[in-house]
């Protein structure tokens, strides 16, 4: 997912509708000031929502893309949030937010058959593709894999969409027969499918595991990070970074990022998620070896190691020279 967050234009939108979708989760409902309609957008598509508070957190736009007068997002409420998704949950009917135009870095390609996969909140960018395949009349199946029946969002809207016979869900507290069981459904998919996963880091690992152990082709499964795992940080060392333009040099404490170090030093480097999902600050490295720590770059770009990921990443080399 790369975001230009800082870089796209902006859009302000009023809170027309937030509903209560399941525990911890609920969706806004915007649209433009004036009525008039809103950028089009595909399947897949995100926008950039400026959080009161002046944090920039990235949500996949949910509703059928052939609507313009609304754009619908939902909100897991993080326990760990710093400040992202409880200050969306107080957003308020009548409010008004700045957003991006939406971006789709996440898109639908051509395919025989769709396996559509959704882990917790990543079903939003999954329910818009399934709306949009059912509404051109694409061969594809849905499913969705949440904590619980009152933890997963859409349910009755999903019971009640022209492709519930297609959607399957889940619930990690069912018995093991009505979980899911990913290998079978891999094996029984025609051929020409292609895989769309979105979910938590978790959830696109054992997707991917899968499907990779099975034999399938890696471009042939589509993925889109929720969140990234927790990193442990207990062996991490100082280090330094250089800029090449002007060759000064600033240490980066064991407890900070490169990102947040040179920021305090002037160089505002653009961020958007933080936390290694959207590659909005992905800086070229010109000497030294990357500690990736992303979930953006995929490993043929880790393993080049010529560019990383600020927010999060460290070093392996006490030196990282960037192209800054
Ligand atoms: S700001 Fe999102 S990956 Fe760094």
């Amino acid at each position: 997912m790369l975001y230009e967050a800082l870089s796209m234009s902006t859009i302000v939108v009023k809170v027309v509708n937030k509903t209560t979708e399941a525990e911890d989760i609920v969706s806004l409902e915007l649209a433009s000031i004036d009525d008039d309609p809103l950028p089009p957008f595909s399947a897949g598509s995100h926008i950039d929502v400026h959080v009161p508070g002046g944090l920039i957190r990235q949500y996949s736009l949910c509703n059928n893309p052939a609507e313009r007068h609304r754009y619908q997002i939902a909100v897991l409420r993080d326990p760990q949030s710093r400040g992202g998704s409880t200050g969306m949950h107080q957003i308020q009917v009548g409010d008004v937010v700045q957003i991006s135009e939406p971006r789709n870095l996440f898109p639908l390609t051509p395919a025989d058959h769709y396996l559509l996969l959704a882990g917790g909140i990543g079903v939003t960018p999954i329910l818009c593709m399934a709306e949009r395949l059912a509404t051109v009349g694409a061969s594809f199946s849905m499913h969705y894999c949440s904590r619980s029946p009152e933890r997963a969002a859409f349910l009755d809207r999903i019971g009640a969409s022209q492709f519930s016979a297609r959607s399957h869900v889940y619930f990690d507290n069912a018995t093991a027969r009505e979980r899911l069981d990913l290998g079978k459904i891999i094996d029984a998919a025609p051929p020409g499918t292609h895989i769309y996963v979105c979910g938590p880091s978790g959830f696109i690992g054992f997707v991917t595991e899968t499907a990779r152990a099975r034999g399938w082709p890696a471009d042939r499964v589509h993925l889109e990070y929720f969140g990234n795992a927790p990193q442990d940080t207990d062996g991490d060392t100082a280090f330094e970074v250089k800029l090449a333009s002007s060759g000064k040099s600033y240490t980066i404490a064991a407890d900070r990022s490169v990102w947040s170090t040179l920021l305090e030093h002037g160089i505002d480097i653009p961020v958007s998620c933080e936390q290694g999902i959207c590659g909005t600050c992905i800086t070229r490295v010109l000497q030294g070896t990357p500690d990736h720590r992303d979930v953006y770059l995929t490993d043929d770009e880790k393993a080049k190691n010529d560019q990383f990921a600020p927010c999060c990443s460290r070093a392996w080399t006490a030196l990282l020279v960037l192209d800054l």
